[in-house]
């Protein structure tokens, strides 16, 4: 007999079926001639509840001793029709066996443990309920965004994680380097002499794969990258993390209109497919973590996002009464307080921010016309602000050579992307999807680092 998933079971299972399941025991209720076992194994939300009869089961006291919270099992039995509410269906247990026991110093008894408690034991948090709900909804909201992609034939490509160039500028990277610590070679001025280095050169973790990403739009018009990035910013906030995911497509022949199109088709295609698939823990989260999220999801799919520019967005902010912690005037980038202001109260839905002051933006966007602004396009979104950002690519080469030199960065660095405005130079647009900030804002999750497995943040490198 093949094992079933409990998800399948509850969905597909026929009164009357003989099963076989494996998961872990979420509780057990002791009565006198029998027990209620609740076991999950990840499928869905719900476990599904196993009845085990004394006189059907081998060495049951012995048995039901050593069946703690926390133990792995093996159970076969017949599928019935539930009386318990809530329920259509449980197991009539015929057999038990235990693959793990777990005994009363398991961390996961049944109380509601705190999100900060949960991060400390993240080797075992992934079977709560919550962190269950989140980790399948990231999976489809994964698999969503794939399928939006490879609808429209954009190529997916793979942009490397380690790299020589700082695509953001910001010098904001963790250097990657196999030389002794502890004895460093050194160069005649005491630098660090990197030509001993594995590379010859200095070499970073990515933060973004948005260049590479420029070169293959050049051959195949419209891809997309979809990959682990890494920012070495000391932002210990709800919304950071120093390795997060990123989705980036990029486009060919496409200005910035079709850049915020996308980015827009994108987003409500992605919540209606996660949707979809994840009604329970959708419905899970807006009962039990923010009951926002089912509207929020709607208002997404079924509205069309705001647009504005910055200046008319910086304009708003000023004339809003609010007393904000950071004062806004025209040239000083957006905080996080300005864009919730933006999207959450003033537009109570994404808006798309358009056309940023050349000094607060990347070398890489495109100048426009009154040569103050950029093509830049930021998708800000309420509770979390900023989940995309992106642009219209600088395609001209002089004025492209211009802005970097500008920004203070090193020429010869870029001779291949230059290159690209060399040979067969065309507009073209793009942006970056932060993957933890979008399931943050589905989920209504407050903390970034609980829509991650693994969070690396400052000071924190466990599991
Ligand atoms: O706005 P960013 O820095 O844009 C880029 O990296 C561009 N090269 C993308 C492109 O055009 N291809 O980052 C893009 C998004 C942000 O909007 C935000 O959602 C997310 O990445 N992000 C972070 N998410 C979590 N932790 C961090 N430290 C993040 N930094 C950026
Ligand atoms: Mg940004």
């Amino acid at each position: 007999m093949t094992t079933r998933s409990i998800k399948d079971l509850l969905q597909n299972g026929q009164l009357g079926d003989a099963v076989t399941l494996n998961g872990w025991v979420r509780t057990k209720r002791d009565q006198k001639t029998f027990s209620f076992i609740n076991v999950n194994d990840g499928s869905t939300m719900r476990g599904i509840q196993v009845v085990a009869q004394g006189d059907a089961i081998a060495d049951y006291d012995a048995v039901m001793k050593r069946l703690n919270t926390g133990a792995a099992v093996q159970i076969e039995g017949t599928l019935v029709e539930s009386p318990a509410k809530g329920q259509q269906v449980e197991v009539q247990a015929t057999g038990i066996i235990i693959l793990g026991e777990a005994d009363d110093t398991y961390p996961l008894q049944k109380k509601r443990h705190s999100f900060e408690f949960l991060r400390t034991i993240g080797h075992l948090r992934s079977r709560t309920n919550t962190l269950g709900a989140v980790f399948r909804v990231r999976n489809a909201c994964a698999q969503a965004i794939h399928q939006f992609f490879q609808e429209r034939r954009f190529l997916w490509m793979h942009t490397p994680i380690l790299t020589a160039s700082d695509c953001e500028g910001a010098g904001e990277m963790f250097t990657v380097t196999s030389l002794n610590l502890n004895q460093l070679p050194r160069t005649e001025d005491n630098a660090v002499d990197f030509s001993k280095d594995f590379f010859g050169k200095p070499a970073y973790l990515t933060v973004s794969g948005q260049l590479e990403a420029e070169i293959m739009a050049m051959a195949f018009t419209n891809v997309y990258t979809f990959g682990p990035t890494f920012r070495a910013e000391n932002s210990n906030t709800s919304r950071h993390l120093a390795e997060f995911w990123m989705v980036e497509p990029e486009m060919a022949f496409c200005n910035l209109i079709g850049n915020m199109d996308l980015a827009e088709d994108f987003l409500k295609y992605v919540f209606r497919v996660v949707l979809d698939q994840c009604a329970e823990d959708m419905t899970f989260f807006n009962d039990r973590i923010d009951n926002t999220v089912l509207a929020t999801a709607e208002n997404i799919i079924n509205n069309q996002f705001e647009r504005m520019t910055y200046t008319e967005a910086v304009a708003l902010l000023e004339k809003s009464g609010q007393s904000f912690e950071f004062p806004v005037a025209w040239g000083v980038d957006l905080q996080s307080e300005h864009e919730r202001y933006l999207a959450e109260v003033h537009c109570k839905k994404p808006v798309i921010v358009t056309d940023y002051p050349v000094g607060i933006k990347a070398f890489y966007m495109r100048l426009n016309e009154d040569e103050k602004t950029v093509a830049a396009m930021d998708v800000l979104a309420p509770k979390v602000g900023e989940i995309i950002g992106g642009s219209q690519r600088e395609e001209r080469l002089e004025v492209l050579e211009r802005r970097i030199t500008a920004a203070g960065l090193p020429k010869e660095d870029y001779w291949w992307y230059l290159d690209l405005r060399r040979y067969g130079t065309v507009p073209h647009a793009g942006f970056g999807l932060g993957f933890e900030r979008l399931v943050q804002f589905m989920t209504g999750m407050t903390n970034i680092r609980d829509v991650i497995p693994f969070p690396r943040t400052p000071d924190n490198i466990e599991f």
